[in-house]
């Protein structure tokens, strides 16, 4: 990935002059479908918060008691919507299933290996009424914390809406972390109940969750029952009085749960997502802000309409999932698409399949995927019936122009506008994105800000920069749907987001604004890696290796890949002898073990020594050179001239 600032991102952003205006039937139905529109939303936002979020917070949440005042307090402290009582499953499911939406398609669901079910919203409102039923009788009330670490499938977002009804907090383990990261999550977040599956389908192949959860429970102190869904068949290991079947626990329960009204700042999920040291960080969003942020964004940026069949295939485990599956379209009574399995299974065509036999019209994917179908070849796309589509979207990581080019000829056949959605696991919703029916896009810029986003290009004193001077992109003003607290450590969310720019929330990626105000997001500056639109950072990875016994001391770089975006590249330096190649092959299973399969390092590199400074900080931006094969002599630069380099430069300074 490209360094902020580094001139050669600078450079490859500046040539890219083409534009692509919204066709004129698409602005002529949008929601958002003038400039002068978007500019007043903007203003009104940026000058009157409380006033602007206030209003459309009553027009478009069920409430079961008013708030007082939209927003009190600056950031990071803001209170949004105080006094004001709601629920977020009622939200998103019971308003629907009270008006003639109860026989509308709420979730299109399609397994792996073909399989297919549909629930209305009238279903998904009894099957989550008996299972918000079940996790009462397990002993979980109001406030307690529920970890979810199951596969795509219809269980996960009733789980999830379940906890929501009842007021539980759900903590959604994604499905590739290993035992032991599952284990250290549920102790952070002190969960109470564990749902899972005896497995999933990836690739053909299953993947074993319930046989995962019983290694973390070794290491669990808090967990008391695991409701297991049946999903491959499998054979699995179940403890009397700990261990439950779903079916069994779901055929005695009641289909009648009334769901409990919250206070709007009631912790609605925690997620955890890596920070730049080797704890993850247990991200808290609450009800009512969250889900008016992921509701509002899916209306404006999805352009969503009645009709509309919209599929995100990101997984639910991460923050893409909780939003633009789950509360986002489901608070605006969409049909959404869910789809358990990869891409490429039994063929490379399956997702073109997917979208020509459910007429899919919104299809948001990442990069990552884009350019893997880029490399399977157009024969795949082009073998399906694509013209439902209207709207293509992209999130995870910077779009580079040529995917999105391939994304606009390809698939959306010129006829479709794209919408770049830059945002975190942090900001809860999309925050700066096209609207689709507005915006000329540029390949490769996530555009503007939406309404209530008010972001800045700034130095690291915090000196906002001018047109097209990188820098640190940064917000100055709270939005609903912003994170509230990471758990159980407030001070590390007050030093990880608030510390660094006085004022001002930082996002940990490095920008530029052109000329007309559009957004270029260059990656990260802080020591995070984006893998496939993922997050790991580079000391979960380094501290996993040195807890292996052959290694001494790690350090881990990315480096640019085709189709991940980024790769993981470790330095290691082994204790005592230089071991034999066969011991990398160790060292990628330990990492895995430790973490997941998320993070299987792409290269194992020994080494005697790393570049570091005088203060022993390890010179990263040597070993991305390395990684990345940038070496200026050529094939005679070893590790050991970057190191003395590395000296040279520090006697420099
Ligand atoms: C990081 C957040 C939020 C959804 C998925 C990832 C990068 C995300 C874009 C984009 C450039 C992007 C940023 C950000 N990112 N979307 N459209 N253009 N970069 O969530 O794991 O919280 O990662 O992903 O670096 O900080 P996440």
């Amino acid at each position: 990935m490209s360094q902020p600032g580094s001139s050669e991102s600078i450079k490859s952003v500046l040539h890219e002059t083409r534009r692509f205006p919204p066709p004129a039937d698409f602005t002529a139905q949008a929601n958002i479908s003038s400039e002068e529109q978007y500019q007043e939303m903007w203003n009104r936002a940026k000058d009157d918060p409380a006033g602007f979020w206030g209003e459309i917070a009553t027009e478009t949440l069920s409430w079961s008691k008013p708030f007082d005042k939209a927003c009190e307090g600056t950031m990071p402290n803001t209170k949004w919507f105080g006094g004001g009582q709601i629920n977020a499953c009622y939200n998103c499911v019971d308003r629907h299933a009270l008006t003639w939406r109860k026989n509308k398609a709420a979730i299109i669901w399609e397994g792996e290996p073909g399989d297919t079910r549909v629930l209305t919203y009238g279903d998904l409102q009894r099957e989550v009424s008996k299972f918000a039923n079940v996790l009462k009788q397990l002993g979980v009330e109001t406030g307690d914390r529920v970890t979810l670490y199951m596969p795509m499938i219809p269980e996960l977002a009733i789980a999830m809406l379940a906890c929501a009804r009842i007021g539980a907090t759900h903590s959604i383990i994604f499905g590739g972390f290993s035992a032991d990261a599952v284990a250290d999550r549920n102790n952070d977040a002190q969960s109470k109940v564990v749902v899972t599956a005896d497995a999933g389908w990836r690739r053909g192949k299953e993947v074993p969750l319930k046989s995962a959860v019983d290694e973390s429970l070794k290491k669990s102190t808090t967990v008391e029952k695991v409701v297991v869904v049946r999903r491959t068949g499998s054979p699995v290991n179940m403890v009397p009085d700990r261990d439950y079947w779903w079916h069994d626990l779901m055929a005695k329960a009641s289909a009648d749960c009334e769901a409990v009204a919250v206070d709007a700042e009631h912790p609605l999920f925690i997620l955890y997502t890596s920070g730049s040291t080797g704890k993850p960080k247990g991200v808290l969003h609450t009800t009512a802000g969250y889900l008016l942020g992921a509701q509002m964004s899916t209306r404006w940026v999805f352009d969503l309409r009645e009709e509309d069949t919209y599929w995100c295939t990101a997984d639910i485990g991460w923050i893409t999932g909780h939003s633009y599956i789950c509360y986002g379209p489901l608070a605006n009574g969409a049909s959404v698409v869910m789809y358990e399995g990869a891409p490429n299974w039994p063929d490379n065509g399956r997702f073109w399949e997917i979208i020509e036999k459910y007429k899919v019209s919104i299809f948001y994917t990442a990069p990552t995927a884009i350019r893997a179908f880029i490399k399977w070849g157009d024969e795949w796309p082009n073998k399906h019936d694509l013209s439902s589509l209207r709207l293509l979207g992209s999130v995870g990581e910077p779009i580079n122009p040529e995917a999105w080019m391939w994304y606009h000829k390809v698939i959306g056949a010129e006829r479709c506008p794209i919408v770049d959605t830059w945002w975190q696991t942090e900001t809860g919703a999309i925050m700066i994105s096209p609207l689709p029916g507005i915006t000329s896009t540029k390949p490769g810029s996530c555009t503007r800000p939406l309404p209530g986003v008010v972001p800045d290009i700034v130095t690291k004193s915090g000196k906002s920069l001018g047109p097209n001077e990188g820098g640190l992109l940064v917000m100055k003003q709270s939005w609903p749907s912003m994170l509230r607290t990471l758990y159980g450590d407030h001070d590390r969310y007050l030093k990880t987001y608030f510390s660094d720019i006085e004022g001002c929330y930082f996002a940990g990626d490095g920008a530029r604004r052109d000329e007309d105000g559009f957004y270029w997001v260059m990656g990260r500056v802080d020591d995070v890696l984006n893998v496939s639109g993922h997050r790991l950072s580079t000391m979960e990875v380094e501290s996993a290796l040195v807890s292996h016994p052959l290694v001494a001391e790690a350090a881990v770089v990315g480096f640019p890949h085709e189709i991940k975006g980024e790769g993981i590249c470790c330095f290691v330096i082994p204790k005592g002898q230089t071991p034999e190649d066969a011991a990398k092959q160790d060292l990628i299973n330990h990492v895995r073990k430790q973490i997941g399969a998320l993070a299987t390092p792409d290269q194992i590199r020994f080494t005697s020594a790393l570049p570091k400074t005088r203060s022993g900080k390890i010179m990263r931006r040597l070993l991305r050179d390395i990684a990345a094969g940038k070496e200026s002599q050529g094939d005679t630069t070893t590790l050991e001239d970057y190191t003395v380099l590395a000296k040279l430069r520090e006697e420099d300074e």
